[in-house]
């Protein structure tokens, strides 16, 4: 979706946004652009399509000046255009704009400008009323036009604005869309996320709804919404530059699938005590309030919402309190069941997501607890949250998300334990040999990792078909939800998972020749059902490669390939058994030549319905 760079200091701010904007490229666009204050006026610069369509079009043009910003553009209002795409400028040229989110009242005000201040509009958004607005209002002081224009303005949104006739200043401004500060040494930022400023800086405040900030190369100052001067959280985010680089490897994708054992082991260091006792500090839920929830709603989109699968059967083991799993864009159209008792437990790789922070607000509007797992620092749904839990998974650039899942199921594990252990419910024996299991992950996950060339070969031989089914029993049938997603995903082919008792009512009837169907077959006491299923299947002539623990051997027989993970607890399976699946629909997305990391239609961050 869209996002935002903005900067001041002394170097050349051109160069600096659009590589900015290179790094908030995963989040999806289609057009870019960068507005630079030069010698009292403002350049602005803006192309559709790709970053590299911007940069041709600047060439070798020097566009000089220490103050800019920059924007990459996810169509809303206007079709995607160089005209459409962001900066927008006010009537005369003397004030740029940058904005992410929606004007709610854009016909009004157009209108109302038209009528009063007599301007006229160039492009179809609702973003350049912002930069009307300002204009009209401006008198000298970006801040005070910038606040008098929001203070009109409905709807959500992140603005950064600069005007020509102050080369020092840059002001920006937040209501329910992300924005933070990034504080340099002789510079500052604003972004809409901190990977955009991850070469430059490792420290930023977390800007709150309504707050404005004035920013020069030495200064940042922030206000409130009732324009008092205050001081935000200071966060420093830990990603290092290279962390969100490739390094050597082909896509992000598989490289975030290899950092997978590293962030594992980081997820459970993180809250693990030299007594091996779970602590999280970040949880500030009481034993007693903790007793009286009477029910627990897991809520997410997309990959997130498979982990939330994964945490139903962990917390509703070892907690005893049930457990629904919703997808969010459903959840708040249902009038769900909430009040005081319920825990409610969102889980967002970015936190941004439009649809998971629409039920949060309707289950905190209805009393709930709210308990995040997120990825990203200081995202919205981490401020909308009583209690966060960062997955620690670093930068997750790949639009597929890989590593992040992982370690969401982590720490709902993490989770139930250290509930289970509060309430009781678990005993101090299960507690340790689960913990102990536990840290044996990263390597097993390891072990999986080191067989990929062989599922690269299945890839090879079988990139072509287009029907693919992932069948599993209990804990298997929410990761073969989740495989059955990556690979629809990044290679676009029409893939579909079922729980494989389910077969039978209908299903069944599309095996043919051509059907591969990979089969999970890691949950022991599921395992004569899942050969059973295999064997239907088999029968029809579909193409079966199977998933199973080490020890089950004899399986091979009914399958046309098998690939083994190493032995562990049943519960913790889906940490083994989704890599392969993660690394077949890469291969196989690799031989079909597609966008591995950008698939189409698709963003990493949905901030829309
Ligand atoms: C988008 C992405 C998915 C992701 C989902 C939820 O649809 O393409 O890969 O799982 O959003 O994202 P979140 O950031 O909330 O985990």
């Amino acid at each position: 979706m869209c996002g935002i760079v903005g900067y001041v200091g002394t170097e050349e701010a051109k160069d600096i946004i659009i590589d900015g904007l290179r790094r908030l490229e995963y989040r999806g666009y289609d057009s870019a652009g960068i507005a630079i204050v030069n010698d009292g006026s403002i350049i602005v610069r803006k192309h559709v399509g790709e970053i590299i369509n911007l940069e041709k079009l600047i060439g070798n043009e020097k566009i000089s000046g220490n103050i800019g910003i920059g924007h990459t553009r996810w169509a809303t209002h206007g079709a995607p255009s160089d005209l459409n795409s962001h900066p927008h400028l006010n009537e005369a040229n003397s004030i740029a704009i940058v904005h992410n989110g929606i004007v709610e009242n854009y016909i009004e005000l157009k209108a109302m400008l038209k009528e009063k201040h007599n301007v006229s509009f160039k492009t179809e958004t609702d973003s350049e009323v912002i930069a009307m607005l300002i204009g009209a209002y401006y008198e000298g002081d970006l801040k005070e036009a910038l606040l008098k224009a929001v203070s009109i303005i409905r709807g959500a949104y992140a603005i950064a604005a600069v005007a020509a006739d102050n080369p020092n200043e840059l002001v920006a401004h937040r209501k329910d869309a992300p924005l933070i500060v990034g504080i340099g040494k002789g510079c500052n930022f604003v972004a809409s996320d901190f990977s955009a400023l991850v070469k430059h800086t490792d420290d930023v405040y977390l800007l709150e709804n309504d707050d404005t900030v004035i920013l020069t190369r030495d200064s940042i100052k922030i206000l409130d919404a009732n324009e008092k001067q205050v001081q935000r959280t200071l966060m420093h985010i830990g990603w290092s530059a290279e962390a969100a680089e490739k390094g050597g490897h082909e896509h992000f994708m598989m490289k975030e699938i290899l950092e997978q054992p590293a962030v594992v082991k980081e997820t459970i260091k993180r809250r693990l005590n030299e007594d091996g006792i779970i602590e999280f500090d970040e949880i500030k839920i009481g034993l007693n309030e903790l007793k009286s929830f009477d029910k627990i709603y897991i809520v997410a989109c997309g990959t997130a919402y498979h982990a939330g699968l994964i945490g139903r059967y962990a917390i509703e083991n070892m907690v005893k309190i049930p457990v629904e799993v919703d997808v969010a864009s459903e959840f708040r159209y249902r009038n769900p069941l909430v009040d005081e008792k319920t825990l409610f437990i969102a889980i967002s790789q970015s936190g941004e997501t439009s649809d998971t922070l629409a039920a949060i607000k309707e289950a905190k509007g209805k009393g709930a607890r709210i308990l995040s797992i997120i990825n990203v620092v200081g995202s919205s749904v981490a401020r909308e949250s009583d209690d966060v839990i960062y997955t620690w998974a670093g930068p997750e650039i790949a639009v597929a998300s890989t590593k992040a899942f992982i370690t969401q199921i982590v720490c709902l594990h993490m989770l139930s334990l250290y509930m289970g252990r509060l309430v009781g419910t678990i005993s101090n024996r299960h507690y340790e040999e689960f913990i102990s299991e536990m840290l044996k992950m990263p390597e097993k996950i390891d072990e999986v990792l080191a067989n990929r060339s062989e599922i690269e070969e299945y890839a090879k031989d079988l990139y072509s078909r287009e029907k693919v089914f992932y069948i599993g029993r209990g804990l298997d049938s929410a990761v073969c939800l989740e495989g059955s997603l990556k690979l629809k995903e990044i290679s676009y082919i029409n893939s579909f998972a079922i729980a494989a008792g389910e077969l039978k009512h209908g299903t069944i009837a599309l095996m043919d020749p051509d059907t591969i169907v990979i089969a999970l077959a890691t949950q022991d006491k599921l395992y004569e059902k899942m050969l059973s299923n295999i064997q239907e299947v088999k029968s029809r002539r579909a193409h079966v490669i199977t998933i199973t623990k080490d020890k089950n051997r004899s399986i091979s027989d009914s399958s046309d390939e098998t690939i083994y993970i190493p032995d562990c607890l049943d519960e913790l399976t889906p940490l083994l058994s989704v890599v392969p699946l993660q690394l077949f629909a890469y291969y196989v997305a690799k031989e079909r030549e597609c966008n591995i990391d950008k698939p189409k239609n698709l963003a990493k961050s949905v901030t829309v319905e």
